[in-house]
């Protein structure tokens, strides 16, 4: 695992973006495994700019997502839909029929993770796969457990969870309790996974994901099987190594 200490946030993403440019220069038609949160927002302003300035281009580009809430719907603003078109899509040159976020209003919901993960096999894996980290340590929306899921599936998000995503909702009672996420294979489908975190909350996850002993309560902590991960934090995510 590589690990890269910035100043800040903002060096967090600009490095994070070079990485992803480099990716789309040297393979224009690169599958682009993305993530959603706080965390990855400054870095596609920065593929935005890159874009802008004519340095790289999204026409051949796929896409697919991480995870989605469930039940919800594309068009609400706390959608993780909605959020990669608002930060990504709408502002470069992506064909949008080349991007996929797990269905958050599909009926069959044991028939559309399977379809998500045929889905993801027929691109051949992701080139890359961004994650960022909740703070107890989940990927995706893989949550601590006994046991962990292989494939893409249908989770129930845990108090923790809940509460760290309420700031988005208008109150708590409003997040979903549920959510479609890639399982811990989906995500090792990437040749290359590049881990975000950013700020103090996440420094107790950071510190288990580098130093702790491979656990499930810690999903993060398996990254550390995968043979390329590399790991941009900042100082303050770092604080605790
Ligand atoms: C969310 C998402 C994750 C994300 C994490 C951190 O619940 N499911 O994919 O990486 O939590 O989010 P943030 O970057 O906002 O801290």
């Amino acid at each position: 695992m590589k690990i890269i200490v910035t100043k800040n946030y903002d060096e967090m993403s600009k490095k994070a973006a070079e990485l992803m440019a480099e990716i789309i220069k040297n393979k224009p038609d690169c599958v682009l495994g993305l993530a959603t949160g706080d965390t990855p927002i400054g870095m596609y302003n920065e593929l935005v700019a890159k874009y802008e300035a004519g340095e790289i281009d999204f026409a051949a580009v796929r896409s697919i997502n991480l995870d989605e809430y469930y039940p919800i719907s594309p068009d609400n603003d706390q959608s993780y839909r909605y959020f990669m078109n608002k930060h990504l899509f709408d502002r470069v040159n992506i064909d949008k029929a080349n991007t996929r976020v797990p269905d958050g209003t599909a009926e069959n919901v044991r028939e559309f993770c399977s379809a998500y993960e045929a889905h993801l096999d027929a691109l051949g894996g992701t080139d890359v796969q961004v994650l960022g980290i909740g703070r107890n340590g989940h990927i995706g929306f893989n949550e601590p457990d006994a046991e962990l899921e292989r494939f893409t599936h249908l989770v129930e998000l845990t108090p923790d969870t809940i509460e760290a995503n309420s700031r988005f909702f208008a109150s708590e009672a409003e997040v979903p309790k549920h959510a479609l996420t890639m399982g811990i294979h989906s995500v090792f489908k990437a040749r290359k996974i590049l881990l975000l975190a950013s700020g103090k909350n996440k420094a107790a996850a950071i510190n288990a994901l580098v130093k702790s002993n491979i656990t499930t309560s810690c999903p993060a902590t398996l990254l550390c099987l995968h043979p390329d991960v590399t790991v941009i934090c900042d100082e303050d995510a770092y604080s605790l190594v």
